[in-house]
C-alpha cells in the first residue's frame, strides 16, 4: 500500500497527455553554492519568485538540495520533498537536473502516488534551502524512478516541493514548511501564494512564508475558511455554491485547493452538465476536450463561472477556463471530471482558480484566506 494519499500534481491527466511538450530544457545548470551563508541571511523576511511554464501551466521554485540547484513544482496537493536522483535513469532521459546524494545503505524503497503518475526513491536526510530559508537534516525522496506522466515535465521540474501536512509524507516526517516554522525561521505558519495566469503576463508568481506574506493588490479583507475536513491533510474548504452565468450549478461542496492542478476539476456525478453549459459543444480528442476560444455565454466571459465561500464570491473568467488557441483554432478545455478517486465528491480548484485570488494556507491548521487578487 502507498503511505502517501496524494491528491493532486496534475490531476487533469488527460489534458496534460494531450498537451505538447515543449523541447526547450529549463536554462538552469546544476551549481554548487556555499550554503554557509544561507544560515545567516535566514532571519530576514523574502518572497520566492516562482517561475511559470506557459504552455504547462507549472509553477516552480528554484531550490538548493546539497548543494545543487533543483527547479522544484510547487505543491499543495501533496506533501513529500523529492528530488531526482543520479541513479534514476529515466529522470536523465527526461532532461531533469540530478541530486548526487550518496544513497543509503538501507535503501527501503518507497512510493509517491499522485494523480498522475508515481514517484519511487528511498528517503535520505538532506539539506535544503529555498531563497533564504534553510533546513538541515530534512528528510526527503531521493527519486530512483519515475513514471511516464512525471517524466513529460522533466524539462520543467527536477523534484516536487509539497505543502500540504506533515501527516502525508512518507513516514509521518516533516515537511519543508513545518521545519521551517518548528525551527523558528518563520514566525507564522502561513505560506501565501501570488500565481498571476498568462492573461496576466506582467507579473511574476511569488511564494511568501510567515510574516513576509504580503498583500498583493488589494485591501479588503480577505475570508478565512477552516479545513472542511479536519483529517485530510490538504487544503479541503466548503464551498456554499456554484454557479455559472446566474444559474446555481451545485451548492455545499467541498473543493481541494491545489497549485500542483492545472486546471480545475469536477466531482464525477455533475460533471457533464456543468462542461455543456460552460463550454457548448465538446469534442473528444486525444484524451482531452476541445472548445470553443469564446464562450458560448456570449459577451461575458468574465463572469463565466464562480464560486462562493462564506458569502463571498469570487469568478474565474473564460479566458482562465481555456488553454491558448491550438493549431485547428480550438482551445483544450481545462475543467474536466475529477477522476482521483469515485467515491471522493470534491472539487478540484487548481491553478485556473488560483489565478483569480491570492490565497494563503496555513500549515499548521489548514486554514485558507482567499483575497481578491
Ligand atoms: C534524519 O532526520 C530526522 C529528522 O528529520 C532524524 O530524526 C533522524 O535521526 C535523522 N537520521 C539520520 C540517519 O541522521
Ligand atoms: C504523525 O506524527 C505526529 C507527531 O509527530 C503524531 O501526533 C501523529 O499521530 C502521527 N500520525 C501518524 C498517522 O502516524
Ligand atoms: C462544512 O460544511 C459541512 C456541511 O455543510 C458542515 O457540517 C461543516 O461544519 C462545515 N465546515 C466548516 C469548517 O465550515
Ligand atoms: C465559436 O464561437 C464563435 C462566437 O460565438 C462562433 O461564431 C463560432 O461559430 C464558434 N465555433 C464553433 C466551432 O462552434
Ligand atoms: C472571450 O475570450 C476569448 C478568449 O480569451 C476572446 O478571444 C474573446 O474575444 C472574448 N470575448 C469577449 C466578448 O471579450
Amino acid at each position: 500500500m502507498f503511505e502517501a494519499i496524494i491528491l493532486a500534481g496534475l490531476v487533469l491527466l488527460n489534458y496534460s497527455q494531450a498537451l505538447p511538450t515543449s523541447p526547450t530544457v529549463q536554462q538552469i545548470q546544476a551549481s554548487r553554492s556555499d550554503q554557509g551563508h544561507l544560515i545567516d541571511r535566514r532571519a530576514e523576511d523574502s518572497s520566492i519568485p516562482l517561475e511559470r511554464d506557459e504552455s504547462a501551466g507549472i509553477f516552480t521554485a528554484n531550490m538548493v538540495i546539497e548543494g545543487i540547484l533543483l527547479p522544484m513544482h510547487v505543491d499543495t496537493g501533496s506533501s513529500q520533498l523529492w528530488g531526482a536522483h543520479e541513479s534514476c535513469q529515466a529522470c536523465r532521459d527526461a532532461h531533469m537536473i540530478v541530486l548526487d546524494t550518496v544513497l543509503p545503505e538501507e535503501c527501503e524503497r518507497k512510493d509517491i502516488q499522485y494523480a498522475a503518475g508515481t514517484v519511487t526513491g528511498c528517503l535520505a536526510n538532506t539539506s535544503v534551502s529555498l531563497g533564504s530559508y534553510y533546513v538541515e537534516d530534512l528528510r526527503i525522496l531521493l527519486a530512483t524512478d519515475i513514471s511516464e506522466e512525471i517524466a513529460m515535465h522533466g524539462h520543467l521540474y527536477s523534484g516536487t516541493l509539497g505543502l500540504a501536512d506533515d501527516k502525508l509524507t512518507i513516514g509521518n516526517t516533516s515537511t519543508f514548511g513545518s521545519s521551517l516554522f518548528t525551527q523558528g525561521q518563520i514566525p507564522s505558519p502561513k505560506i501565501g501564494f501570488y500565481l498571476p495566469g498568462r492573461n496576466n503576463p506582467v507579473d511574476e508568481g511569488k511564494m511568501a512564508f510567515g510574516n513576509s506574506i504580503e498583500r498583493f493588490t488589494t485591501n479588503i479583507e480577505p475570508i478565512t475558511l477552516p479545513r472542511a475536513r479536519p483529517d485530510d491533510g490538504v487544503y479541503v474548504i466548503n464551498v456554499t455554491k456554484v454557479s455559472v452565468g446566474e444559474t446555481t450549478v451545485a451548492s455545499n461542496q467541498q473543493a481541494v485547493l491545489d497549485t500542483g492542478s492545472l486546471g480545475i476539476g469536477i466531482p464525477p456525478s455533475m460533471s457533464d452538465n456543468i462542461l455543456s453549459t460552460i463550454y457548448g459543444k465538446i469534442t473528444e480528442e486525444d484524451g482531452g476536450k476541445k472548445v470553443n476560444g469564446s464562450s458560448p455565454l456570449g459577451e461575458n466571459n468574465l463572469t463565466s463561472l464562480s464560486f462562493t465561500f462564506d458569502g463571498k464570491t469570487f469568478n474565474v473568467g473564460y479566458e482562465e477556463l481555456i488553454s491558448t488557441s491550438q493549431e485547428d483554432g480550438q482551445c483544450w478545455a481545462l475543467m474536466d471530471t475529477y477522476k482521483g478517486n469515485e467515491a471522493d465528491e470534491t472539487w478540484i480548484l487548481g491553478e485556473a482558480f488560483l489565478h483569480t485570488v491570492y490565497h494563503v494556507i496555513n500549515i499548521e491548521d489548514g486554514t485558507v484566506d482567499l483575497h481578491n487578487a
